[in-house]
């Protein structure tokens, strides 16, 4: 069914959720479902995310696939078999680039581990494993189910497994000091991986760790603190030839990059699958926003009813597109073209960008609009600044 594009139809993404987890983490407020074993339940799913697929298919035509995406959740939960029906459903509706990025998130837990090789012959080439810590006592307050030295045997196993193994840690822990973070990402540093993304702990609405922070058990580091980790990320990882291309995601080597982040980060397409998933797309050049049910049931019952897995599926106003690509581009080193900017008003001699230019926390070069180091510790105010920004 794949058959090639056109010329100037846009590549595509695709993004899996699977949402399992055999325990929720404190600090999560991803859409996650514990674990119970429910094989039914999980096959009937994989079965939904492959009509899903089929249909997203209908709905895009013919492109070229460039990365598929299983996220969650805890994906490396699922087993391989499905996993690999998946992929292959995947690579056989699209025109399967030669570069074809294949990533799938896992735990490093023994039982996860064990099934690695099964992950690469399903089709898996790159690992994102959720080490998060490589401090036992980090690793207990994150709630999580395994220990520094399975992060250890977890890495030492995907680097033989995978082509591409990429670490996510997370860091600003109440206590935590620059040099016991520096020791912690030095360690990490020497695991091998091609990439690294340290994330700064976030306490999310509704989650346990915002209740505990709101019952004063305890506090996050203060911001200044916060922004000196930040510093002290990029120091050492910059120094072992790490390249931060964005807020919180280094590469060695542009080969290293995360090509489905940067579908997201570029305003690219992606059709999202899987309960609570979200997908962009470019139908006959105008923009949308896909959606589905979170729940699996809904999901599943979405799809075995009307055929389609997505539940809303609305139309982006160009000012709405731009407001995503200033967004997402700014996290990134290459930031956002000018152009995509028009339809908010902004271009290189609006008072705004003016401002920040001179603030010293954004920077034009050839026709992009980008943040420098300072601006990309203030993301959050540039955005709201630009995106409000009456048009010049
Ligand atoms: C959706 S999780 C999936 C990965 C996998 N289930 C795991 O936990 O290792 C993706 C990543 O988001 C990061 N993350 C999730 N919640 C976070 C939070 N509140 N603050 C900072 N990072 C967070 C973690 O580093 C995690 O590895
Ligand atoms: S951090 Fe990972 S394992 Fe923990 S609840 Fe979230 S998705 Fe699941």
């Amino acid at each position: 069914m794949s058959g090639a594009p056109p010329p100037g139809v846009p590549p595509l993404g695709v993004y899996v959720h699977w949402p399992y987890c055999a325990r929720i983490c404190p600090y999560c407020d991803f859409n996650v479902v514990r674990d119970r074993g429910r094989t039914a339940e999980q096959a009937a799913l994989a079965e939904a995310i492959v009509a899903d697929l089929r249909a997203h298919r209908a709905l895009t035509g013919p492109r070229r696939l460039v990365s598929v995406f299983l996220g969650g959740g805890t994906p490396s939960l699922m087993q391989p078999d499905w996993a690999g029906r998946i992929i292959q459903a995947a690579r056989g509706l699209w025109d399967a680039d030669e570069a074809l990025e294949v990533t799938l998130e896992a735990n490093p837990t023994d039982a996860e581990t064990d099934r690695f090789r099964a992950f690469a012959d399903a089709g898996v080439n790159r690992l994102s494993l959720g080490v998060q810590s490589l401090d036992d006592h980090a690793l207990a307050f994150l709630g999580r189910n395994h220990s520094a030295a399975g992060a250890l045997r977890a890495a030492t196993a995907a680097a033989a497994a995978f082509d591409r193994l990429s670490l996510d840690l997370i860091y600003a822990l109440p206590g935590q000091t620059e040099a016991g973070w520096a020791r912690e990402l030095e360690a990490a540093v020497a695991l091998g991986a091609e990439h690294i993304s340290p994330y700064q702990l976030t306490i999310e609405a509704g989650t346990a760790f915002d209740r505990a922070v709101r019952r004063g058990q305890w506090a996050p580091p203060d911001p200044d603190l916060g922004a000196r980790l930040f510093e002290t990320t990029q120091a050492i990882l910059g120094r072992h030839g790490f390249h931060a291309y964005e807020v919180s995601n280094h590469a060695r080597g542009e080969a290293a990059r995360s090509r489905h982040n940067l579908i997201y980060w570029r305003g690219h397409d992606y059709a999202g699958v899987g309960p609570g998933a979200h997908g962009r797309l470019t139908l006959d050049g105008e923009r949308f926003a896909t959606r589905t049910a979170d729940r699996v049931g809904d999901y599943v019952r979405q799809v075995v009813e009307t055929g389609v897995g997505w539940s809303g599926r609305e139309r982006l106003s160009p000012r709405q597109a731009a407001e995503e690509r200033l967004l997402m581009g700014l996290r990134t080193d290459e930031g956002v073209a000018l152009a995509q900017l028009a339809p908010l008003g902004l271009g290189a001699d609006h008072p705004a960008v003016a401002d920040l230019t001179d603030a010293g926390l954004v920077r034009i070069g050839s026709g992009r609009l980008a943040a420098t180091a300072s601006g990309r510790l203030v993301l959050d105010r540039i955005t709201s600044q630009l995106a409000l920004a009456q048009p010049a």
